[in-house]
């Protein structure tokens, strides 16, 4: 990674936990720029933060824990009030692209139950129009030829992402992934909406409404962009 994109993905880092106070339940997010958030978030337990962290993937987990942050479940938490999560596209709306780095079915879990997202990018991630990158969506393996087949039929390319070793990779919750190459995506909403009706999705990588707050980080310190209107409950 070029050292200035890893330094804006620092200073965005550095911003968003600007949101953090003491208390806090916080959704931990995926991804190199999440990776400084937690790292980060792990200065400010060691001088005496109390928060409590959710992560997103086991990636996440075990780098929170090395880090000395405390931990929560689901099933111990049911309310967060604030998640600090990367992304891989944002547009003028503060519609987003998740997924890049597999985690999307956690990530937006964690984010739906999250009183406030807080997106923290890159400047290479704005966009005018989503969908140049491809849009990662969370099938069961079981229909993922299929789901492809589906997929196909709203106006994409579809490429079952492989791991390392040439097989199907497989998600913190045991599903595939398929990679959508749309090019341009007009309308993420109907999109959105084509895409849930699908059966053998299990979710995709389009986080429409949910961030509150996107923070660009750049060279000398960060941009921060928040939504016109709370979107919740909207
Ligand atoms: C993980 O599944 C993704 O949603 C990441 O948040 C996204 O890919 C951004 O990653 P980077 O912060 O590494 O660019």
């Amino acid at each position: 990674m070029a050292a200035d994109i890893d330094t804006e993905k620092r200073r965005a880092a550095e911003r968003g936990l600007e949101y953090v106070e003491d208390g806090m339940v916080l959704g931990l997010g995926t991804g190199s720029t999440a990776a400084h958030v937690v790292r980060l978030l792990g200065e400010r337990v060691g001088a005496g933060l109390k928060v409590r962290g959710v992560p997103t993937s086991r990636s996440t987990h075990a780098l929170a824990e090395a880090c000395g942050v405390p931990l929560a479940t689901l099933d111990e938490v049911t309310r967060i009030d604030l998640t600090i999560d990367g992304a891989d596209e944002v547009d003028p709306e503060l519609r987003v692209i998740k997924g890049g780095g597999g985690a999307l079915l956690r990530e937006k879990i964690v984010a739906s139950i999250s009183e406030k997202l807080v997106i923290v990018v890159d400047s290479s991630k704005l966009v005018e129009r989503l969908g140049a990158f491809d849009l990662p969506v969370e099938v069961t393996p079981y229909a993922r030829k299929v789901a492809c087949i589906a997929l196909e039929a709203t106006g994409c390319s579809a490429r079952l992402r492989l791991g390392g070793d040439g097989v199907p990779f497989v998600t913190d919750e045991g599903n595939s992934l398929v990679d959508c190459a749309y090019g341009a995506i007009d309308h993420p909403r109907a999109l959105a909406n084509r895409l849930n009706a699908i059966v053998g999705v299990v979710e995709h990588g389009l986080f429409l409404d949910m961030a509150d707050i996107v923070v660009v980080g750049r060279a000398g310190g960060a941009e921060v962009i928040e939504r016109a209107t709370h979107p919740h409950g909207t």
